[in-house]
């Protein structure tokens, strides 16, 4: 059995396929960053315009790149959101019609579902229940995974993202778009003990909720009271300084949500995950307090159409689909079960 996976929800145009042993078969991603970079952002309209000039081709290489042609194929998995609605439909309609065309089954699942997908590749043998620490540009959460596909939510972040406080700092210390990864890599010429920032609601271990606004704000106030010489002398510092803000808090979480549901490992989850410097503190988080830290590899880290055909493989395994089908530009996981009841007396 093989499955085409297909992701279209941001900036990436992704494809890829993977066989039942798990094993990727293609991974293409055809990236927009530098159509987006001139309006530092992304322009939903022209990513919508992009996936359906890129997506077309891809999937011709992807299955170039695999040795196989359509007939291959068993299913297509495609994201269905979280995301731009505009570019969410270009993915749901083509995945839909080749299906169609091919008479196999297609469904549509969610992003982080499918990134969480990715990461179990490394780990073919892990089993819930176990933690989710998801990381991106648009979500900050910990969740439990549980048998059968069903996610209880542990806590969230209450405002900006992981992947948005790097994004929003860098774009502050003039970094650029997108500034995460450029961030990370200024932060490894610094100091990371040179300049202090905060490290919201961490003395409040009873729930599991995250903050980041605070770390903006005092990025900013930085940034008004310095020189822009001294920002700029400065910045692999400033830099190392958000990193390390950041990461204490995703590892000190992920470890207080181990301690609270009692599990044996934690999935990190979303383009933060590439982070080095998260990767190397959680795993030593994960030595001294007894629990694994699963990674996806670096290149499926972002988004990518591998992702999706890895979730998609293993909801096919299971036959276990989520009903709805429909686009979205915001959902909550599907298998989403009531939140996570913390017990009495935890903090
Ligand atoms: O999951 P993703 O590719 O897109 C979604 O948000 O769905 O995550 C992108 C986020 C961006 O905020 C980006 O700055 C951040 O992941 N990111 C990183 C690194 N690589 C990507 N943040 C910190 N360090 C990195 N190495
Ligand atoms: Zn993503």
């Amino acid at each position: 059995m093989r499955v085409l996976g297909i992701e279209t929800s941001c900036d990436e145009t992704g494809c890829g396929i993977v066989d039942e042993s798990g094993a990727i078969l293609a991974h293409l991603v055809a990236s927009q960053v530098d159509v987006h970079a001139v309006y530092g952002g992304v322009v939903p309209e022209i990513a919508a315009r992009a996936h359906l000039e890129n997506l077309g081709p891809l999937v011709d290489q992807t299955l170039r790149d695999a040795d196989l042609d359509l007939s291959a194929i068993d299913l297509i998995a495609y994201t269905r959101g979280p995301g731009l609605v505009g570019a969410l439909l270009v993915g749901a309609t083509y995945s839909q019609a080749l299906a169609k065309s091919l008479g196999i089954p297609c469904r549509g699942l969610h992003h982080l579902e499918g990134h969480l997908g990715s990461a179990l590749l490394t780990e073919p043998d892990l089993k819930p229940p176990f933690v989710v620490l998801v990381a991106s540009g648009g979500h900050t959460e910990l969740l439990l995974a549980q048998e059968g596909f069903r996610y209880r939510l542990l806590g969230r972040t209450r405002d900006d993202a992981a992947g948005e406080a790097f994004d929003k700092s860098g774009k502050l210390l003039g970094l650029g778009y997108p500034a995460g990864p450029v961030l990370a890599r200024w932060a490894q010429k610094g100091n990371r003990k040179a300049v202090a920032f905060p490290r919201a609601l961490l003395d409040r271990p009873d729930n599991l909720e995250f903050s980041f606004s605070g770390l903006k704000t005092a990025v900013s106030r930085v940034v008004q009271t310095h020189s822009t010489g001294w920002i700029e002398e400065n910045r692999a510092d400033l830099c190392a300084g958000v990193e390390e803000a950041i990461v204490d808090v995703l590892v000190k979480r992920a470890g207080q949500a181990i301690e609270v549901t009692q599990s044996e490992a934690v999935v990190v989850v979303g383009g933060v995950a590439a982070n080095l410097r998260l990767r190397e503190k959680l795993q030593e988080k994960g030595r001294q307090q007894g629990f694994r830290a699963v990674f996806a590899k670096p290149s499926l880290c972002g988004d990518n159409g591998v992702m999706l055909a890895a979730i998609g493989m293993q909801r096919a395994k299971a036959g276990i689909w989520p009903e709805n089908q429909t686009v979205q530009a915001t959902m909550p996981w599907d298998g989403l079960e009531p939140p996570f009841v913390y017990p009495k007396g935890n903090g």
